[in-house]
């Protein structure tokens, strides 16, 4: 087993409910579709293209081969693939990818919470805890991410967290049809005074339970 794999992260009590975070599931494939299809508008716009339609993709008969191959990265401690619970009921997936070792010790972090839950703190705090993973257990000394300069609710949680924003990475993302250009954050462990977590709760963000 890699550092920081298998984790249950949480619990941390935001407006929404309490947030924990847990591996995929192969049982997951009902919970994940149904909002995945639903969810449609609220999700294609920031992901990757992907082949064939938006219903194929997120049928729940797709779940086992994404599920496996989500947790086959987990073994070779490329990839953190967590599922965001809500009062523990299936309400996003926040994941670390990409983790490389050595002398960059770094990694991406990306996720995505269910239209219902939207505006109650539910991906600030998957975040907070998917970062103190990071830095603690996984023993990452750098994370970032990458968002659209379109999606304002996604960079406000990022700030929220304290990410720094690095700069515009033109064309960088075949996402939602087109090479999109994305905006670079980072943040390294020396900029966390205490835990992300710590912060949000000083911050009045979020309740440890
Ligand atoms: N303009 C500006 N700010 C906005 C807007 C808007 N239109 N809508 C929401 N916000 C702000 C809220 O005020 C809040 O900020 P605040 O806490 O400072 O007030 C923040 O966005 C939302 O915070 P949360 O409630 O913690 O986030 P939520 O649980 O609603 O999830 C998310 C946000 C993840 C962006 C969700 O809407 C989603 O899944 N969207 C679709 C997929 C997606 O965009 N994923 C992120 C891709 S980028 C990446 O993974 C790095």
């Amino acid at each position: 087993q890699h550092p920081g794999w298998p984790a249950r992260l949480g619990p941390l009590r935001v407006p929404a409910g309490e947030v924990t975070l847990r591996p995929v599931r192969l049982r997951d494939a009902a919970a994940w579709s149904r909002i995945r299809l639903q969810d449609r508008a609220h999700l294609e716009p920031w992901e990757p293209t992907g082949r064939g339609a938006w219903e194929a993709r997120n049928h729940a008969s797709n779940w086992p081969s994404l599920w496996s191959s989500l947790k086959a990265e987990a073994r070779r401690g490329a990839m953190i693939p967590l599922v965001i619970e809500v009062d523990g009921a299936f309400s996003g997936q926040l994941t670390v990818g990409n983790i490389v070792r050595g002398a960059l010790r770094s990694g991406w972090i990306g996720y995505w919470v269910a239209k219902d839950l939207s505006g109650q703190g539910v991906a600030t705090a998957a975040l907070a805890l998917g970062l103190d993973h990071c830095f603690g257990p996984i023993g990452l000394h750098r994370v970032e991410a990458t968002v659209r300069p379109e999606n304002l609710a996604s960079q406000a949680v990022l700030r929220n967290v304290g990410f720094r924003e690095e700069g515009l990475l033109r064309r960088y993302l075949d996402v939602d049809g087109a090479w999109r250009d994305h905006l670079l954050v980072g943040l390294t462990v020396e900029e966390v005074m205490g835990t992300v977590v710590d912060r949000l709760v000083r911050e009045g963000r979020a309740i440890l339970p």
